[in-house]
């Protein structure tokens, strides 16, 4: 089993602040296109593109590419970096850490990058063990972290007491004393398992948790981070009406709750978030994007390039709407361009990858009558029916 000393290590202090993110972007003044970089409420300034940690297989050649990525992303205009504990077993965390110490040694200070992660997901820690059930049962259960009632679909938990351990053992794994965003990962994964009135009882017991990580300084904000919730009909068992989510953390810490965040997956195969009118907000039917905006939530967005699959034969249509030279470019610029998107994220376990998609930083978004064009025929929002 590959058990990390971590924890015992000088961690780096601070978190990300409106000074900090701001001196980041200047770094790039000149370099970057109007747009590139966006402030979102609160002052953090934040690059349109991220780097996401996701895939990959758990071995030492991913934990070293995605270093390498991290650090050749940091330096090279990307200051958003997303990951969750769970991610290739908590060694996308650790690549993330290595990467954060020597850009720190190259001067790239911890208050200029917004540092995201995730916990909800039972993970093992750097390699599945021989024996699930008895790593599990030693790891968590005998020391009462985990409560087998607490846990849903037989892998996700977001009771207060298991989101605290993940969250300390996210920091040390990063090397951190704090992180930006704390995302409840998937919480939809509960939805089918427990009734609608226990759900939100556990997000609320969540989010009073979260408001205490962002007390004792351990958070800056907390957000939600989400595969299908927020794209659903609203009759669908898996949907989540962001109104209401926002109105527990009203309840929880009155109308300045940190709860100030939202990911969910936006991309030229998965535009619901953008077309789908399936959100009500102050008595308007939105869709999430707007609803996102009209509540003062950043919106982080992910797999924006669906993993890949949109880096090559996109239909002749979105080159002429978008431009770029790539089929990548232009699946990032949609995703980025989408009105109230400050971050597109993608996945970069690849140093060319990031030299690449580092091209966004001298092409503005799309403005939005060229973001238009790519509904005249309306062959995206079909796409999403
Ligand atoms: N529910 C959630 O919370 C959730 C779900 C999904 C994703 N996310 C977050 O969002 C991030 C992005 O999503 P994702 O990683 O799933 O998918 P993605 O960003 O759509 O795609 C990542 C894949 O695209 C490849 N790629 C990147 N740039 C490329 C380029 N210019 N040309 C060709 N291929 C390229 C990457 O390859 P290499 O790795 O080889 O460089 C990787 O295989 C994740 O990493 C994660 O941080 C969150």
């Amino acid at each position: 089993m590959h058990r990390s000393s971590s924890s015992d290590k000088p961690r780096l202090s601070g978190r990300a602040t409106p000074q900090g993110t701001l001196r980041y972007a200047a770094r790039f003044h000149g370099a970057s296109a109007p747009g590139y970089f966006r402030e979102i409420p609160g002052g953090l300034v934040m690059s349109s593109v991220g780097i996401g940690t996701y895939l990959g297989d758990p071995d030492e050649t991913t934990d070293h590419g995605y270093t390498e990525s991290v650090t050749a992303a940091v330096e090279g205009g990307i200051n958003v970096v997303d990951t969750a504990i769970n991610y290739r077993f908590q060694r996308s965390e650790r690549s993330i850490g290595a990467a954060l110490k020597h850009l720190a040694v190259k001067g790239y200070a911890r208050d200029e990058i917004v540092l995201c992660t995730k916990a909800g997901f039972l993970t093992p820690d750097g390699e599945m063990p021989e024996d699930v059930e008895e790593y599990f049962a030693r790891e968590y259960l005998e020391p009462g972290i985990l409560n087998p009632e607490e846990i849903a679909a037989g892998c996700h938990c977001m009771a207060p007491r298991f989101l605290d351990d993940q969250l300390s053992r996210s920091l040390a794994n990063l090397g951190v004393q704090a992180v930006d965003v704390f995302y409840l990962h998937n919480p939809e994964t509960q939805l089918g398992d427990v009734p609608a009135d226990e759900f939100v009882r556990r997000v609320r017991a969540a989010f009073e948790f979260f408001e205490s990580a962002v007390a004792s300084g351990k958070i800056g904000a907390y957000g939600l981070a989400t595969w299908n919730a927020f794209r659903e009909n609203v009759q669908s068992p898996g949907y989540m009406s962001l109104g209401e989510i926002e109105a527990l953390a009203r309840e929880v810490a009155g109308a300045d709750h940190h709860f100030r965040f939202l990911q969910l997956p936006m991309n030229l195969a998965m535009p619901e978030g953008l077309l789908r009118p399936n959100q009500t907000v102050h008595g308007k039917t939105l869709a999430t994007v707007q609803a996102a905006r009209a509540l003062g939530i950043t919106l982080v967005v992910s797999a924006s390039l669906l993993q890949g699959q949109l880096t090559r034969n996109l239909p002749t249509y979105i080159a002429t709407a978008l431009g770029c030279q790539t089929d990548a470019e232009r699946a990032l610029q949609f995703a980025r361009s989408v009105p109230a998107v400050t971050t597109a994220l993608t996945g970069m376990s690849r140093v060319e990858h990031v030299r690449a998609n580092l091209r966004m930083l001298q092409i503005e978004p799309a403005p939005r009558d060229e973001f238009l064009k790519l509904f005249e025929q309306n062959p995206v929002s079909r796409s999403s029916s």
